[in-house]
């Protein structure tokens, strides 16, 4: 059995970077007999991401996940704001190497079992590098500080490139309000009445053992269990009608479509799970509201959703067909301090404006269909769904895009705001302001510089040539150089890279 580490002393996490670093990495090997023959090795504790070089792992690709989760929401106050959550996860992946060990992504949950098709593995210490584990065998390292956090699975027999392998581990633990590398609340945020769960960039570690970055997507499936009277919302649409015995209700959802896991909610609540309606082109919206909003939240956020058909209309006008099987809102009364893409159905902090809504809905095709490839390329999601703003806003003749960019470009700011690469803004920049208006303002100087029809055709052939896979921002400016057949490294130069304000010559 497997104790959930924390740190007690420097020493000991120092202690604990070493071994778990070198138990991540470490594989024990078997050299070829002759060439073609399987080479069995570790597969990577990362996926490759400098920005968060544990999230995601290597050596496999999952097909999809089964998230069979029970949830327990806290006790009213004074109780401590902690859940109870339980969960079985079947997890089908192929393997891309031959592997003797490889890696998931797991934050402040135990695992209570693990299982390679059908055949257990044994819980352990990790284990000293040097010395080669018998059989089959799992183990957990987790270092808040060091943000490592990692399920190692040594299967056993050894797996084969190309290879099916079915997981099942039942894990689980109590759920309280992860932050980002930033100190935002995000991933299974437990709150008074339920969970607000939102995992941008790499949090849906701590509500599931995953490969937690968007270059491995999959679809996933749930049955979400809660007290009764909770609802609990997920992605995609509902399997069948919920199922209630004992004080306990069953809520299934289903998302067949390709998913980054940054995206994956099932967020529980005292919901009002409204009647599905339809998108003029015939996308199922399922919206869910908390029962205990204010008449003012209320208010806005009923009128903003009424417009989310009017924003498929345009947006598919725009950009092609909306990528998903569904749509809707999920309107929580609680609050992180921002809103979230997930994936078909976006979640919002106490109040869903329209601009945050055409926002989150533009997110659909970029950021959830087309991701970005590293956390590095942000500026592709904010910058769009800004830019799909200022769209919804000139459409509605509210603002023209023009005014919206001059209305940024215009004040005088101080040197020091402009000294930030939106093309790699780190990743304690991935939220800053600069990342969505430079973004949005980019898109914007260059649609004035290609002409409307070059830009838009630009923009559908970037999200069909990418679609349900992820790109870079290098992809990007290669989609536009295609389109007009002109060289754009100046134009990504002054406005991605170049630490100034950009010369303002486009004016549509
Ligand atoms: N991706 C969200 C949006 O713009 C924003 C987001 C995720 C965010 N995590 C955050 C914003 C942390 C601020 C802080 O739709
Ligand atoms: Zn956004």
């Amino acid at each position: 059995m497997i104790s959930l580490r924390s740190k007690t002393t420097a020493g000991a996490t120092a202690a604990l970077v070493a071994v778990g670093a070198l138990a991540l990495t470490g594989g024990a090997a078997a050299a070829p007999d002759s060439p073609g023959e399987p080479r069995y090795t570790a597969g990577d504790p990362g996926a490759g991401d400098d920005y968060f070089p544990y999230s995601g792992n290597g050596g496999y690709d999952v097909q999809h996940y089964d998230l069979d989760i029970t949830y327990t929401p806290p006790d009213p106050a004074p109780a401590p704001v902690e859940g109870q959550l339980d969960g079985i996860a079947t997890i089908d992946l192929v393997a891309t190497q031959d592997l003797d060990r490889f890696n998931l992504d797991l934050r402040g949950l135990e695992v209570r079992s693990l299982s390679v098709n059908g055949k257990p593995a044994t819980a352990i210490e990790p284990p000293d590098p040097d010395v080669e584990v018998e059989g089959a065998a799992y183990w957990q390292v987790q270092d808040d500080d060091a943000r490592i956090w990692e399920l190692t699975v040594q299967p056993r027999p050894k797996i084969k490139a190309g290879e099916s392998v079915r997981l099942v581990i039942e894990y689980g633990g109590t759920t309280t309000r992860p932050r980002d590398i930033d100190g935002f609340l995000y991933g299974w945020v437990t709150t008074r009445d339920g969970a607000m769960v939102v995992s941008e960039p790499e949090g849906a570690m701590t509500w599931y053992p995953v490969n937690d970055h968007q270059t491995d997507k999959a679809t996933h499936s749930f049955e979400i269990t809660v007290p009764e009277g909770k609802v609990a919302v997920a992605n995609g649409l509902p399997a069948r009608d919920p199922e209630t015995s004992n004080g306990w209700t069953t809520w299934y959802w289903d998302a067949p479509d390709l998913q980054a896991t940054y995206l994956t909610t099932a967020s529980v609540g005292d919901f009002d799970l409204r009647e599905t309606y339809f998108s003029s082109s015939g996308v199922p919206i399922i919206d869910a509201v908390d029962t205990k909003l204010t008449t003012n939240a209320l208010n806005t956020t009923n009128n903003s959703l009424a417009l989310q058909d009017d924003m498929i209309d345009l947006f598919e006008a725009l950009f092609g067909d909306y990528p998903f099987n569904s749509y809707g809102s999920i309107v929580d009364n609680d609050s992180v301090g921002y809103a979230l893409e997930t994936q078909t159905r976006p979640v919002y902090s106490g109040v869903a404006r329209e601009g945050t809504v055409a926002h989150e809905l533009a997110h659909q095709w970029f950021g959830n269909a087309v991701s970005p490839e590293r956390w590095h390329s942000i500026w592709l999601n904010e910058g769009w769904a800004t830019y799909a703003e200022w769209l919804w806003n000139d459409h509605q003749g509210v603002e023209s895009a023009q005014e919206a960019y001059n209305d940024w470009y215009a004040p005088d700011r101080t040197p020091s705001y402009w000294e930030f690469q939106i093309g790699d803004p780190g990743p304690h920049g991935l939220f800053n302001g600069q990342v969505y208006d430079r973004g949005a303002a980019t898109l914007h100087a260059l649609r004035v510089e290609v002409g409307d029809d070059a830009f838009f055709a630009g923009a559908r052939l970037w999200l069909e040539r990418y679609n349900d896979s992820a790109a870079t921002s290098e992809d990007f400016q290669a989609v536009y150089e295609e389109v007009t057949g002109e060289d754009l490294d100046w134009f990504f130069q002054i406005w991605l890279w170049d630490q100034v304000k950009p010369p303002a010559t486009w004016t549509l």
